[in-house]
């Protein structure tokens, strides 16, 4: 572990620092991030092969624009600006940057004019199809520096120094769209740092669990709420790995699950020979919901009693100094300036106000990977197909899919409507390839006419949408023929409901969950 070859990312503040590392762990070597504010010692002691730096939102000439220890160069250790991050190595150096005329967002085509061990592979003269997102540019280069790339608006779309293993790149190799990108971070780490690829998931499993038990002193406890979803479950796992029976899994049953959810939840975490203790607080979260119609509204109660709750329980255990959370990038770069100087967007509903509250520290084993990442590694940890795949859940439950006041009468029906949606999506092989499909009730009562009598009863409708992230979503297309069956299946098979529609509308200006 210790001979691992590591490539540090300074970040600058871009929302796709995380795509860098990630695309590094790809490519099979192991990368971290780092502030762009930390100390040449701290730099120095993580001893890298390479270092990247980040893009990034400020301009290099702005007064309160981040920088670097101009030391840093004379470390010899090869390093590759993306972005601000090259905007940052030609100021340095003494070149110009300055506002582009024309600002480049989305895709370009690079010309590249040499070839040099960043490009290997590449040919000269070809125009390659790369991302953009900047409003500067490099207008002049530093003495001993040439240009590699040109596009249309930038002369110098991509540099590198004659003299030191400098690079600077003003599109985003870590971006899909651009094509060759890669191909460039794999020449960088590969040709230029001299990385060996061996970096894998089973190393993450292991390193994680290697800094956890390390981290956690023998006398202290860890806690954890365990909602059966992959992330958490996923993160107990690693946890339990490390600190065994000093990790205590709550359950907290909050009354608005799925039909037969905390059964198989229960059983799932024996399997996996998880240790939980189960509270059922569905009388409390259900009082507490009662009457209560506005879906903000809702949303803070159950936060706020899964607080209270989860807290009660906590403080029937000593030495319990840290709290483990299922947090994935996707919901640390909405809520947080991760790790440098990035803007915040949003605040996440799940990244709670728990460690502050409780005076606990977190421990987040997920926190830099993706989904599909912490998927391959609840693959590795032997959980079953049918939790690494599940379409996500939200925190509030049924909660969010019952339009209005919540109660155990609708909650019944909902269950029962849900129920069939995933068990014929399931059967008809939908369920795997979409992103999300349930169903919400309406509480509105219409009238129909069953076996010559006629009924007054709800609405449910079917939510069916794909998505990368749930970020943006699209409605599926489904066959009619599945939404004639799931109709009929409702209709006949759960009491209380007369009527289905099908939602058609996207994520923007719609959400995926109702409420
Ligand atoms: P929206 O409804 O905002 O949902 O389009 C986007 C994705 O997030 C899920 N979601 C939540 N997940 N706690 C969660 O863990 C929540 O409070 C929450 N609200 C929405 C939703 O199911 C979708 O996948």
């Amino acid at each position: 572990m210790e001979s691992l070859e590591k490539i540090l990312i300074l970040d600058f503040g871009s929302q796709t620092t995380q795509l860098i590392a990630r695309r590094i762990r790809e490519l099979g070597v192991y990368s971290e991030i780092k502030s762009c504010y930390i100390s040449l010692e701290e730099i120095k002691n993580f001893s890298p092969s390479g270092i990247i730096f980040s893009g990034g939102p400020s301009s290099v000439y702005d007064k309160n624009a981040p920088s670097i220890d101009k030391e840093i160069f004379d470390l010899e250790i090869p390093i590759l600006g993306i972005c601000y991050g090259a905007q940052l190595i030609t100021h340095v150096f003494g070149g110009k940057v300055e506002k582009s005329e024309k600002r480049e967002f989305g895709l370009a085509y690079i010309e590249i004019l040499q070839i040099n061990k960043l490009f290997k592979g590449l040919r000269k003269n070809k125009k390659y199809k790369v991302w953009m997102s900047h409003n500067d540019r490099i207008e002049k280069l530093p003495e001993n520096f040439y240009a590699l790339a040109r596009t249309e608006n930038s002369p110098f779309a991509a540099i590198a120094c004659k003299n030191k293993p400098l690079y600077g790149v003003q599109f985003h190799p870590e971006v899909i769209h651009t094509e060759i990108g890669t191909k460039i971070l794999s020449n960088f780490i590969f040709e230029i740092c001299k990385c060996k690829a061996n970096w894998n998931m089973p190393s993450f499993i292991e390193k994680t669990v290697k800094e956890i038990s390390e981290v956690v002193k023998k006398n202290e406890r860890v806690i954890c709420a365990l909602s059966g979803g992959i992330d958490s479950t996923v993160t107990a796992i690693l946890v339990h790995k490390a600190v065994d029976d000093r990790l205590i899994s709550i359950f907290v049953n909050n009354g608005l699950l799925r039909k037969n959810e905390p059964e198989e939840v229960l059983a799932l975490m024996k399997n996996l020979g998880l240790k939980v203790r189960y509270v059922d607080a569905s009388s409390i979260f259900l009082s507490r919901l009662k009457g209560v119609r506005d879906p903000e509204e809702k949303r803070k109660i159950i936060g706020e009693t899964f607080i209270e709750i989860f807290e009660k329980e906590a403080q029937k255990f000593e030495n319990v100094k840290y709290l483990a959370q299922g947090t994935l990038y996707p919901d640390v770069i909405e809520s947080t300036s991760f790790r440098g100087p990035s803007v915040t967007i949003k605040t996440h509903h799940n990244v709670g106000a728990l460690p502050e509250k409780m005076n606990l520290k977190l421990i987040e084993p997920l926190k830099e990977l993706f989904k599909d990442e912490v998927r391959k590694i609840a693959e590795l940890l032997g959980l079953p197909k049918h939790i690494v795949w599940r379409q996500p859940f939200p925190g509030p439950g049924l909660a969010v899919r019952i339009i209005g006041e919540v109660d155990e009468e609708k909650l019944n029906i909902l269950r029962e409507a849900d129920a069939i949606v995933t068990e014929e999506m399931l059967k008809l092989g939908w369920y795997y390839k979409v992103w999300q499909s349930f169903a919400v009730l309406i509480p509105i009562k219409t009238v129909g006419v069953m076996g010559d009598v006629r009924t007054y009863e709800y609405v449910i409708a079917i939510r069916c949408v794909e998505s990368q992230d749930g970020m943006t979503a699209d409605w599926v297309k489904l066959p009619y023929e599945i939404l004639e069956r799931l109709s009929n299946k409702i209709i006949n098979e759960v009491k209380g409901v007369n009527r289905v529609v099908y939602d058609i509308s996207s994520k923007p200006p719609a959400t995926i969950e109702w409420e």
